[in-house]
């Protein structure tokens, strides 16, 4: 039998979010034998950092250690598309951060490939795997709030606030032509679609770019970084700042959400309230201990993530006993808990826990919607997954 510390698993990117995919790694138990980021030099001294032995100098060399099973992608988002085209075809099982591609012709041809190789395919949606959340999976579509009527929510954050505010993620050549909605709305559109078990079927978007010009650090800056540069180049911005999106979902049930990166005071603010027939519950992800239950002729209720107190699935995805608070990082312990099951079996489950490539394109065809929503000022419906044919054009 295959276990855990026989997998090898190599990392591309070692900034914010390879981080903390190379430390959950560790903590289930896979056997993290390199790293590749953006040149060699910088390469040797992160790996180095992160007592990584394997310092790659380019994705082929990576690709020709026999020894590693999954590479994980958490490179900007420009460069995920070449990267998992060449992880595919060298055959091994990929992670591959969000948004999975620029375009949805691009992510389209990936849930093509990777559904071909038979390989496990995940995108890191980890929000799915705060252990409340997956317990409210369970409980929402086994009826606890009855039919699903509204969806609502956010996710806002307040790291671009200042024109002074710079990241790759602002130039859409790294980033892509869509910003606030690709980069933090498409979590928050991963989850309540996992959550209720209904896609959005069509969409109204107004999108809002409140600092038009910001001050460009000369050199590069880290995500989340609050340094400010001396020396800077004003830049004109094309992307939205926020957003703000009305949704109709499969079976008639309706949403609303606000996306923004612009919010003073909300470092990472991910909320949602599902209101049905009999019952709502809500989340807030700077609370994710705590789940509210909404009744109409009881008082209402508060779950403290606890594992004795949840669904099946609730109590997969929890690491640790009540009361001792789960955060961020633990979700990536739970999702690629899941991710590294079907890795040991060598195929994808028949519905994974986690998100997919084809889970991802949907989010890039979400996107398409959001930005012809917004260009036409109209609703506009929202794509199918059915992957491209070899043509590699868009579905949407
Ligand atoms: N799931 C989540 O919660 C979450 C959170 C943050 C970021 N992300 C995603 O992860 C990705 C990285 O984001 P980040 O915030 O960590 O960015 P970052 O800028 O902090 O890190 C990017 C890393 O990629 C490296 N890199 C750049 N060019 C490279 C190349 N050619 N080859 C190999 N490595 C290269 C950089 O040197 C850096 O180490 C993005 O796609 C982002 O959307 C996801």
């Amino acid at each position: 039998m295959t276990l855990r510390g026989d997998i090898g698993a190599a990392v591309i990117g070692s900034g914010f979010i390879g981080t903390v995919h190379i430390e959950a790694l560790r903590r289930i138990g896979v056997n993290v034998l390199g790293l590749l980021d953006a040149d060699p030099e910088l390469t040797a001294a992160r790996a180095g950092q992160l007592g990584l032995a394997r310092a790659y100098a380019s994705l082929d060399e990576l690709l020709s250690d026999d020894q590693v099973h999954v590479v994980h992608v958490t490179s900007p988002n420009n460069l995920h598309y070449g990267q998992a085209r060449q992880i595919l075809a060298a055959r091994r099982h990929i992670v591959c951060e969000k948004p999975l591609a620029m375009t949805s012709a691009e992510s389209g041809e990936l849930v093509r490939l990777a559904e071909a190789s038979g390989l496990v395919n995940a995108v890191n949606f980890n929000i799915r795997f705060y252990p409340l959340n997956q317990h409210v999976a369970n409980f929402v579509r086994d009826g606890g709030v009855g039919d699903v009527r509204l969806v609502t929510g956010r996710y806002h954050q307040d790291w671009l606030l200042y024109d002074t505010d710079w990241n790759w993620r602002l130039e859409p050549e790294h980033g892509g032509a869509l910003r606030a909605v690709a980069d933090i709305g498409s979590h928050w559109l991963d989850l309540t679609t996992f959550l209720t078990g209904l896609r959005v079927e069509s969409l109204m978007a107004d999108l809002a770019t409140f600092v038009p010009v910001r001050q460009k650090p000369v050199g590069a800056v880290e995500t989340f970084s609050t340094e400010r540069s001396a020396q800077t180049t004003p830049v004109a911005i094309k992307t939205e700042d926020a957003a703000l999106l009305m949704l109709r979902f499969e079976g008639g049930a309706r949403g609303a959400v606000s996306v923004s990166q612009v919010s003073a005071g909300r470092k990472n603010n991910i909320q949602y309230e599902i209101d049905g027939s009999s019952a709502a519950v809500a989340w807030d992800s700077e609370h994710p201990d705590h789940l509210w239950i909404g009744h109409r002729g009881r008082p209402n209720e508060i779950l403290q993530r606890d594992p004795g107190l949840m669904t099946a699935l609730g109590r997969a995805a929890a690491r640790l006993p009540g009361g001792h608070v789960e955060g961020f990082a633990d979700t990536f312990a739970a999702h690629f808990s899941a991710i590294y099951d079907d890795v040991i079996a060598g195929h994808p489950a028949a519905k994974p826990a986690y998100a997919t490539f084809a889970d991802g394109h949907l989010e890039m065809l979400f996107g398409d919607a959001v930005a012809e929503s917004a260009r036409t000022n109209r609703w506009v419906d929202v794509g199918r997954v059915s992957p491209p044919a070899a043509t590699g054009k868009s579905t949407s």
